[in-house]
């Protein structure tokens, strides 16, 4: 089994912050990912400390607490750049950076920041979020884990589901219910996984990311000190709300890294096929049939490609002006996913019969593009996030 290479040291973390995440993806994830896409390997740890190391681990962490408070723009470029490598990689890396570190850097207590989310920050620990459960995957309010008050703590009992970097994660970001049914009686904890009590189940396999540990979450009485109660009780749902809407700017930039890959994969295929194109002179005269199927298909690939990116960053760069921006990570985590699919599949078929072969980029591709339009709310979540917003006027 081969593990994340040797870091680059101190040297690598001084480069300029594109640089650095160019770096890491070229140098880190690309040799990861075939291991990666076969799957039964479970680098995530390695993977955050090593981009702790080169100083990636913490893009919307305050500087204070060791990250690089580089913004939404910024990470989602991060996050394209990992994926086009490896989508395994890149969802524990944007789970680690975005859902399970930013709700707490944002609305944690000061002694919770210093404790925990330096040590994510760094690298230095793995981060979780944990929502989901089985009753209650799109209805994320209605969610049955309890946290029961017991003294200056509370004791968790329940079962997450479809927890990302699950078994691997020091630390869970987990919503339970502190109070009445409905959202306003959700409170989000801390939970770290080496308490007595916090169990995993094996990974699930799945059809694509397969490097990615994806398990269920036990919580079997756990005790949690009220100090790893994050925000007041009844908070936890808006929380949770407020993490996925900037979490689905990092799932829209993680189908983008996919769909670019797929591109690339294809653009590879017929450059080595020597696909002739006809000259300008020749369409002059009337001859537009004489653009080759495939490379009209690809253009429009690229095209898809484009506009996912587009809808990205014009989310991340409202997120990071501070003005609400709900909508439009909405609109692009459906429309990137949607393309990213349509792409790897465009992929799929330009490549044959190469791309029957389980591990063909393209292949790998596919799978993985499918998991992007389920997880982080599925985009018929999206769809009535955005049509709420609308009506709401
Ligand atoms: N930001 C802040 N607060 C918000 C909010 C937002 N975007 N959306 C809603 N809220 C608040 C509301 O203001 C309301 O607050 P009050 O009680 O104070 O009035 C409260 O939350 C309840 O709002 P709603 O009545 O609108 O909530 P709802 O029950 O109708 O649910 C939903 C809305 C959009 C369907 C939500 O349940 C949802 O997003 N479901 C999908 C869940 C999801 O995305 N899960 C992903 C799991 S994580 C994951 O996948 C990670 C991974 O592995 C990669």
């Amino acid at each position: 089994m081969r593990a994340v290479p040797p870091s680059a040291g101190t040297a690598a973390a001084a480069l300029p912050l594109d640089e650095r995440v160019a770096a890491f993806a070229a140098e880190v994830v690309r040799p990861l990912a075939p291991e990666m896409a076969r799957g039964g390997v479970r680098h995530a740890g390695e993977l955050i400390a090593e981009a702790g190391r080169r100083g990636i681990a913490g893009l919307l962490t305050p500087a204070t607490f060791g990250g690089q408070d580089a913004g939404h723009v910024a990470f989602a470029r991060a996050v394209e750049a990992v994926a086009r490598e490896c989508a395994s990689s890149a969802v524990i890396y944007d789970v680690h950076v975005s859902v399970a570190s930013e709700p707490f850097a944002r609305f944690g207590e000061e002694e919770q920041k210093r404790r925990y989310l330096s040590r994510l920050a760094t690298g230095e620990w793995l981060g979780a979020f944990a929502l989901s459960e089985a009753g209650s995957g799109s209805d994320a309010a209605s969610l049955a884990t309890r946290a029961v008050r017991d003294g200056d703590g509370y004791v968790l009992d329940g079962t997450k589901m479809w927890i990302t970097n699950a078994g691997e994660a020091d630390l869970y970001l987990v919503m339970a219910r502190t109070g009445d049914p409905g959202a306003r009686g959700i409170s989000a904890f801390l939970v770290e996984a080496a308490w007595p009590g916090v169990r995993t189940s094996r990974p699930l396999r799945k059809l694509g990311l397969r490097g990615s540990s994806t398990a269920e979450l036990v919580l079997d009485s756990v005790r949690v000190p009220a100090a790893n109660r994050v925000g007041a009780e009844g908070t936890g749902f808006r929380l949770a709300m407020a993490a996925l809407d900037s979490g689905r700017i990092g799932i829209s930039a993680q189908a983008t890294g996919i769909a670019q890959g797929a591109l690339e994969a294809a653009a590879d295929h017929l450059r080595r096929l020597g696909l002739d194109l006809p000259d300008a002179a020749l369409l002059d005269e009337g001859a537009a049939a004489a653009t080759p199927a495939a490379a009209s298909r690809l253009a429009g690939m690229a095209a898809q490609v484009a506009a996912a990116r587009a809808v990205t960053l014009h989310a991340a760069a409202l997120c990071d002006e501070g003005v609400p921006f709900t909508r439009e990570a909405a609109v692009a985590k459906l429309m990137s996913t949607d393309a990213c699919v349509a792409v790897a599949h465009a992929a799929v078929e330009l490549c044959a019969p190469h791309s029957r072969d389980d591990a063909h980029p393209a292949a790998v591709r596919l799978r993985d593009a499918k998991a992007c339009q389920i997880y982080e709310g599925t985009n018929q979540i999206q769809r009535l996030v955005i049509a709420r917003e609308l009506l709401r006027g």
